[in-house]
C-alpha cells in the first residue's frame, strides 16, 4: 500500500449494481460505455482551441478534412460508444431531429433507451468557459427483440433508471444518480480513470446564489421579478444580497449550485412560452440529480418536473430547480 487509495468509476459502479432493483450487468455496461464516451469528448474539448487554429467549423482544415462543430463530434461520439456496449437500442438527442435506431446487428435485443444533450452550453466553446454533457437512460416500453420507437422516450421522468452529466471545466467531472444518491467522479488524466471525488453529494436547503438570464427580465413573469428584486436586498438576517451567477451552460450553473447552494431558473417568457429548456435531454436529467441530492425541480406552477408527461422528443419546459427553501420561495411569488 502507498497510502494512496482511490475508488475509480468502473470499481463504483460494478459495487453498487446490486442496489438497483430488477437491473443486472447490462446496465452496468451500459453506464461504463458512457465513461469511456465522457474520457474521449473531454479529449476533444480539450483540443477545441487548436481546431479552431484549423480552421473553423464548417470549413475546411489544412488536411482538406471537414472541420465539425464540437458538439456534432460529442453526439456521434455518444452514438459510436453507445452502439459499442449492445446494451442501448436507440437514442434521442437534441443533435437530431428523430430518434437514432443502433444500427448494430444485436441492437433490437437491448433494454435500454438513452436521451442526452451531446453539448451543453454550446455558445461558450469558443471561449473556453465549461460546458458539459447530459444524459438519462430508460428501459424502452416496447418489446424486446424489436426496433425501438418514438414511444420509447416518451416517459416522464419518474421512469429514469439513471441520469448524470458531464462538466468540462478546469478539471472534467462526471456526476450520476442511479436513484441511490448523486455521486461525483473526477478525471484524473495522468491515469485516464475517473475517480471518486465528491461521494454522497447533498445540495444545501438554502443558498445564496441565484442563476437566471436577467438580460430578459424585460419578458419575464412578474413572480420572478419580484423575487430577483427580493435577491438584491440589503437584509443581514437572512444573507442578502444573493450573489448572481451565471455561466450559460446549464450543467456548470447547476453543478456550481449543487456544490455550494441556489437557484437555477429558466423561466416561460413573453418571447418564449415554453421556456427554452428541453424536458428530455436537459431538465429530467437534472431534476433527477437535484432531487437525488435533496433539492426540488418544478415548472414553476406547481407541476414536478419529473411528472411531466412528455408529448415530443424535443419538448420544453420552464424549469425552477436547485436549493429545496429557494425554489419553494420562489414557486409562491410565481
Ligand atoms: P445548448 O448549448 O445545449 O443548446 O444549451 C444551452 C442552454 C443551457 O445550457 C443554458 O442554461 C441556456 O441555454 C442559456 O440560454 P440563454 O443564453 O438564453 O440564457
Ligand atoms: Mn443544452
Ligand atoms: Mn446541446
Amino acid at each position: 500500500m502507498l497510502g494512496f487509495q482511490v475508488t475509480t468509476l468502473g470499481q463504483f459502479i460494478i459495487e453498487r449494481q446490486s442496489e438497483i432493483p430488477g437491473v443486472k450487468g447490462e446496465f452496468s455496461r451500459l453506464l461504463r460505455d458512457i465513461g469511456i464516451a465522457a474520457k474521449i469528448i473531454s479529449r476533444e474539448v480539450n483540443k477545441a482551441g487548436l481546431a479552431e487554429i484549423l480552421g473553423e467549423a464548417g470549413m475546411e482544415n489544412v488536411q482538406g478534412e471537414d472541420v465539425k462543430k464540437l458538439d456534432v463530434i460529442a453526439n456521434q461520439l455518444m452514438i459510436d460508444c453507445l452502439s459499442r456496449g449492445g446494451e442501448c437500442c436507440a437514442v434521442a438527442s437534441e443533435e437530431e431531429e428523430d430518434i437514432i435506431l443502433i444500427s448494430t446487428p444485436q441492437a433490437n435485443e437491448a433494454k435500454y433507451v438513452v436521451m442526452m444533450d451531446p453539448l451543453d452550453g454550446s455558445s461558450n466553446i469558443d471561449v473556453n468557459v465549461s460546458i458539459g454533457t447530459i444524459f438519462s437512460i430508460f428501459e424502452r416500453v416496447t418489446p424486446v427483440g424489436t426496433p425501438a420507437t418514438k414511444e420509447d422516450f416518451m416517459q416522464a421522468g419518474n421512469k429514469c433508471l439513471a441520469s448524470g452529466y458531464m462538466i468540462y471545466g478546469s478539471s472534467t467531472m462526471l456526476v450520476y444518480t442511479t436513484g441511490k444518491g448523486v455521486n461525483g467522479f473526477t478525471l484524473d488524466p495522468s491515469i485516464g480513470e475517473f475517480c471518486l471525488s465528491h461521494p454522497n453529494i447533498r445540495i444545501p436547503k438554502m443558498g445564496k446564489i441565484y442563476s437566471v438570464n436577467e438580460g430578459n427580465k424585460a419578458d419575464f413573469p412578474e413572480g420572478l421579478n419580484t423575487y430577483i428584486q427580493w435577491c438584491q436586498e440589503i437584509d443581514k438576517e437572512t444573507n442578502r444580497p444573493y450573489s448572481s451567477r451565471y455561466i450559460g451552460s446549464m450543467v456548470a450553473d447547476l453543478h456550481r449550485n449543487l456544490l455550494k447552494g441556489g437557484i437555477f431558473v429558466y423561466p416561460q417568457t413573453t418571447k418564449k412560452p415554453d421556456g427554452k429548456l428541453r424536458l428530455l435531454y436537459e431538465c429530467n436529467p437534472m431534476a433527477f440529480i437535484v432531487e437525488q441530492a435533496g433539492g426540488r425541480a418544478t415548472n414553476g406552477y406547481g407541476k414536478r418536473i419529473l411528472d411531466i408527461e412528455p408529448t415530443e422528443l424535443h419538448q420544453r419546459t420552464p424549469i425552477i430547480i436547485g436549493s429545496e427553501d429557494m425554489v419553494k420561495q420562489l414557486e409562491q411569488l410565481m
